[in-house]
């Protein structure tokens, strides 16, 4: 690591680390107006919803007296939410397993969801890791790219194609504080060359990639009466941040969020649906934020119409 490079990690945590932590959420929790969460007749679909934030997102939804479909890869751990669920006095949860790292797979969990004809009033396009090492997967893509990305737009425009997701729905994009190192680069995105991929930049780079997603899908799906919200968490002590960031969580973990600290944000938007006047933006304890912490990011030859065509031109593709 070079002098630059140490630099800029230093002004990443000098800056983000007070704020990005349960010190941030209960400081600016003092400040909030209490909100109902009711969710009484809705319909969620929580990808990565076996764990983590994703965990925290389908208990939300269920105590609010929504049904939820909670999408995740390890039918084991999906067995666990539903004894859980069901120890909590709570009813109402489906769940489905799919591994968002395979687009078949993936496809299928569509094709299953779009013959129950059930509508989707809220998606939480949740599912991410980032991978320290290179995974390739059968279909021959970068697993971390396919699960961060590429699945949710895989399935978000499959969903509002089939017509279960549509009028009065809301999508909330689950992204990261990490996607404020880098531009988007559409170039960066899958990268399986094993020389060439660093797992935290792979995955700066997916979360960059979401929050231009989010202002397309904006612009795309408004005239439909679709809201769509991207979000980042902070920094909370999930199994994720435990396996991927050890020395991090190390460091940081009698001050990371808990899970609910963590998910707070995506459970507010999708309650209060709030206004976004900024075209560019990420919301962050119940706030817009700025997509742009550093100006060098803003720098960059692609747009969201050509991540939108590089998506399409790898789905297109099928298994490669
Ligand atoms: N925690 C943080 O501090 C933090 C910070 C910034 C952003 N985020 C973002 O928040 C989201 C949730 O993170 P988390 O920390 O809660 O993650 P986590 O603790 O690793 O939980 C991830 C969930 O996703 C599922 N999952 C992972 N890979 C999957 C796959 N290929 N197919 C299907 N399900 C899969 C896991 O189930 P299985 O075990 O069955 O795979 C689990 O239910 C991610 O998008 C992450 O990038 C988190």
């Amino acid at each position: 690591m070079n002098f630059q490079q140490l630099k800029k990690i230093a002004a990443f945590y000098g800056r983000f680390t007070l704020s990005f932590t349960q010190v941030g959420y209960l400081w600016r929790k003092l400040f909030w107006p209490r909100v109902n969460l009711d969710f009484a007749g809705q319909h969620w679909l929580v990808t990565g919803g076996s764990g983590g934030l994703g965990r925290e997102m389908v208990f939300a939804a269920l105590r609010g007296g929504a049904t939820v479909t909670a999408a995740a890869r390890s039918a084991g751990k999906l067995r666990v939410l539903e004894s859980d669920v069901k120890a909590a006095g709570l009813v109402g949860l489906d769940t489905e397993c799919c591994d968002f790292t395979s687009t078949a797979d993936t496809q299928r969990l569509i094709e299953r969801l779009i013959a129950k004809g059930r509508r989707i009033d809220a998606l939480m396009n949740n599912v991410g890791v980032l991978n320290d090492d290179l995974v390739v997967t059968a279909e021959g893509r970068e697993a971390s790219f396919t699960s961060n990305l590429l699945s949710h737009y895989q399935l978000t425009e499959a969903l509002i194609a089939g017509g279960v997701l549509g009028r009065g729905a809301v999508v909330v994009n689950v992204t990261s504080g990490g996607g404020y190192n880098v531009p988007l680069s559409t170039a960066m995105l899958n990268v399986t060359d094993p020389a060439r991929y660093n797992g935290t930049v792979a995955y700066g780079f997916h979360k960059r990639a979401q929050m231009v997603l989010n202002q397309h899908w904006r612009d795309s799906y408004g005239q439909r009466a679709i809201d769509f919200y991207v979000m980042h968490p902070g920094w909370s002590d999930t199994a994720g941040v435990q396996r991927s960031l050890p020395r991090f969580r190390k460091i940081l973990r009698p001050i990371l969020r808990d899970e609910r600290s963590g998910a707070d944000t995506a459970i507010w938007l999708a309650a209060t649906r709030p206004d976004q006047p900024e075209h560019e933006l990420v919301w962050f304890d119940r706030k817009v934020r700025t997509a742009h912490a550093y100006e060098r990011t803003r720098v960059t030859k692609d747009t969201p119409a050509s991540l939108v065509a590089a998506l399409q031109a790898e789905l297109a593709k099928g298994p490669v």
